[in-house]
């Protein structure tokens, strides 16, 4: 084996440019060259590609972002392409195996969220040799702990939670945070325990609003007239859907969601008796720079992605298991999402805290 390429795929998180770094130092000490394709698979598809040597990540282990680029459109499955002045889908999943051939690539390694592993396993069903490195700042994927950026993110949430509480206690509001996660709650329990939030919501657990009153009216009653609710942007009411923002049909995922934190402030009006605001974090979540914990992980994983190649067992993703990086096949990682169980056992610590999940 001689040469690595390497992407990075689906929405940044902090850390993508710590796991670049980590597998281009760890190939250039066993000998091997490793060239970075641009801006997700569509640089696979136009040929956009960067060899990567020490000086290209020397200094990028803190950088939030990925000095890579990356995309969330781009599946060479059903790539979007002009034909006749017409943008139309197309699979050119083909050229991606032959571009990669004609640069003398033996490996390629993806760095991605469920898309674009999925996108990884179906290139490695036709003889692509993949390595995935499992990145989100959801922590939905299946067959590891963690995720990296999940932590810097959550990080992001208990900051914000901290600032909203001390202006809900001055003002006697209800703040409402709503927090990434997609179809996951991990974020908000993670956040809202760190953050000492009074309710939480989350889509693995539908909730009724009559309970969320309840939990704020008895915070009231009892002197604490303020109140900390942090909703994940997929947390719906029992028997409801989860608010969508808009379809955005060219995307591995096209539902866009948002707008619930606005509806359970909305819900909330004539069951609570107290000023009642929201506050929506967003991509903040997504930037900056990667804590420690994430610049560990993500730099384990960029290790354990080159062992990996090495060791030559395809499609495989590196994975965390209680402290112990490992290998799991690809297969086991996707088309799954993981989410939080009843019997999770941070969940269950905080509802014996008295924590409100709604339900
Ligand atoms: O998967 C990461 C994530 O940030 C989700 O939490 C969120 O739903 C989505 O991506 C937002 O995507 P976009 O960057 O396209 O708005």
């Amino acid at each position: 084996m001689r040469k690595l390429a390497v992407l990075t795929g689906g929405g940044d998180c902090p850390g993508l440019n710590a796991v670049l770094r980590a597998v281009v130092r760890t190939a250039r000490n066993y000998g091997l060259e490793v060239v970075g394709i641009l801006d997700g698979f569509k640089g696979a598809i136009e040929k956009e590609f960067k060899p990567l040597d020490l000086q290209d990540v020397s200094g990028i282990l803190p950088r939030g972002g990925t000095i890579l680029g990356t995309s969330n459109r781009d599946n060479p499955f059903a790539y979007w392409t002009e034909r006749a002045g017409q943008e139309v889908r197309e699979d050119r999943s083909d050229e991606v195996i032959q571009n990669l051939a004609d640069l003398g690539v033996d490996v390629l390694i993806v760095i991605g969220g469920d898309g674009s592993l999925n996108i990884a396993l179906e290139l490695a069903q036709k003889g692509l040799k993949v390595i995935g490195v499992p990145k989100t700042i959801d922590n939905d994927l299946l067959a590891t702990d963690y995720t990296f950026g999940f932590q810097s993110a959550v990080e992001t949430a208990q900051d914000a939670i901290d600032k909203l509480h001390t202006t809900a206690e001055s003002h006697h509001r209800v703040m409402i945070l709503e927090v990434m996660g997609r179809y996951a709650g991990w974020i908000a329990l993670y956040s809202g325990m760190a953050g000492g939030a009074d309710v939480i919501l989350i889509p693995e657990i539908p909730y009724r609003i009559e309970k969320v009153a309840e939990a704020i009216n008895s915070r009231k009653e009892k002197g604490k007239k303020f109140s900390i609710v942090v909703v994940a942007e997929g947390a719906k009411p029992l028997g409801g859907e989860m608010v969508v923002q808009s379809i955005l049909p060219d995307r591995t995922d096209p539902v866009k969601l948002g707008g619930i934190g606005a509806k359970v402030a909305k819900d909330l009006e004539g069951l609570i008796h107290l000023e009642t605001r929201v506050t929506v974090l967003g991509h903040i979540q997504r930037g900056g720079s990667p804590n420690t914990y994430d610049r560990v992980l993500a730099t384990r994983y960029g290790v354990a992605a080159v062992d990996a190649a090495l060791k030559g067992t395809f499609p495989t993703m590196v994975a965390l298991r209680g402290n112990e990086i490992c290998e799991v096949p690809l297969a086991d990682a996707v088309n799954h999402i993981k989410q939080i169980k009843p019997d999770d056992p941070v969940l269950l610590a905080a509802r014996k805290l008295g924590l409100s999940f709604g339900d």
